[in-house]
């Protein structure tokens, strides 16, 4: 799989640099080509001679390469070229201080420089101290560069070089090789050409010019969808209801707010698709009336306040009614009956399929990193996922749309 494949290694400066070696060895036994890049920290680690004596390559260990013994200045921009070679490129290990400047485009070393370059996917794979790793900072950083769409690898817990107990080690070198030929898998843009339109998060129906009646989702399940699929090659158009997230590379995206404005959306941009994936929490009901003015507490006096509420319209359901030519994927979130709820969802919006989460179950649901899903296609199969991570349902649910568009 990795035979002849373009694999950048970019060193950062920790103590697991000296694993690197093994890992560059692996990989050109495997086949690949391997360019390594290093940061000057990581030189303090592992030496470039031994990194560039494995890969069989010169290796890069500053943004201002020279050939060595020559006093003649090159015009060099080796980040591009190296940045439209590669296939891949992996990180290993990320210290805390890169995986911050990552996560903010700093390019003040060879690696950063190259990371900002790039046109393959690129993994992270963080290593430092526990307590460096539970630093808001890096868990801010590293939930930053999930969101542009990096793949992070996460460290392992055990024993650190510090003596100390706790997530932070670097994964195997086979647990890295693993990582690297998935992604390698799924870089093969299997979705190349295909137009794919995607919902996400909440919507928000107005009950004054203030207040709105909302949900609990956050969106990472359809922007984990989207950016996956923008990996393996699709066109997306991601529609959002309001959430915190950040736009995933590659991808359009429309903002809207309520169930109304995302039927608009939906509607106008259903044509010409392959696949429709709703994974957008849309509202059922919605104020009949939305009052143009702030409610006041006194208009209301002791009585209870009541707001009249009227039904949305079903997205699915009137995409099920029209020709679009394109598969219908919805999502069924349920808190009892799922299996049997899901079913008639299915059925009822003529659906290709859907995919359940039940919201009580822990890791699953709104708000989480990762999701308990199980898959029931129109053809009657049922297939429940181990909990993993969204990023890797969402290449789960690709996977089986995929192989309905060939
Ligand atoms: N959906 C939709 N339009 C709506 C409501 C929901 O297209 N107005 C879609 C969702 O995006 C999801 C699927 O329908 O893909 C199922 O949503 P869910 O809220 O679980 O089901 P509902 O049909 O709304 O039924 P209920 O809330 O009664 O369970």
């Amino acid at each position: 799989m990795l035979k002849d494949k373009h694999i950048l290694i970019g060193v950062t400066g920790g103590i697991a640099a000296y694993k690197i070696p093994l890992l560059v060895r692996d990989l050109k036994k495997a086949g690949a080509d391997v360019r390594v890049v290093m940061t000057e920290a990581a030189s303090e680690f592992v030496t470039p001679f031994t990194l560039a004596t494995l890969s069989g390559n010169e290796v890069i260990t500053g943004s201002f390469p020279t050939k060595r013994g020559s006093n003649v200045l090159i015009a060099s921009t080796w980040h591009i070229t190296l940045g439209r070679w590669a296939d891949l490129m992996v990180i290993a290990p990320a210290t805390a201080n890169s995986c911050a400047k990552l996560a903010h485009g700093a390019a003040d070393n060879a690696v950063t420089t190259l990371a900002l370059a790039l046109r393959c996917p690129l993994l992270i794979s963080p290593a430092m101290d526990v307590d460096m790793w539970h630093h808001p900072s890096t868990t801010n950083n590293i939930a930053t560069l999930r969101e542009m769409g990096f793949i992070m690898i996460p460290p392992e817990d055990g024993e650190l070089a510090s003596g100390l107990i706790g997530p932070g080690r670097l994964p195997e070198t086979a647990l890295l090789m693993k990582a690297i030929e998935d992604t390698i898998n799924r870089a093969g843009k299997d979705f190349k050409g295909r137009r794919l339109l995607i919902t996400a998060g909440p919507t928000q129906e107005r009950i004054d010019p203030v207040r709105f009646i909302g949900n609990r989702s956050s969106g990472k399940m359809g922007f984990a969808l989207a950016t996956a699929a923008s990996q393996r090659g699709a066109d997306v158009t991601l529609i959002s209801g309001p959430v915190s997230l950040r736009t995933p590379s590659h991808v359009r995206r429309i903002d809207v707010e309520s169930a109304g404005e995302m039927h608009r959306a939906v509607m106008k941009h259903s044509m010409k698709k392959d696949a429709i994936i709703m994974a957008a929490a849309v509202a059922d009901f919605t104020p009949v009336a939305p009052s143009k003015r702030k409610l006041k507490k006194e208009t209301v006096g002791g009585t209870p306040l009541t707001i009249a509420l009227r039904k949305t319209k079903d997205i699915l359901s009137e995409l099920g009614t029209r020709d679009t030519g394109a598969l219908h994927v919805g999502f069924a979130l349920e808190t009892e009956n799922d299996l049997r709820n899901a079913k008639l969802k299915l059925k009822q919006k003529h659906l290709d399929m859907i995919v359940l989460n039940n919201a009580r179950e822990e890791g699953a649901g709104f708000d989480t990193d990762t999701n308990i899903v199980t898959i029931l296609s129109r053809s009657g199969k049922i297939e429940r996922l181990n909990k993993m991570s969204k990023y890797d349902v969402a290449h789960e649910i690709l996977n089986r749309v995929s192989r309905r568009l060939k």
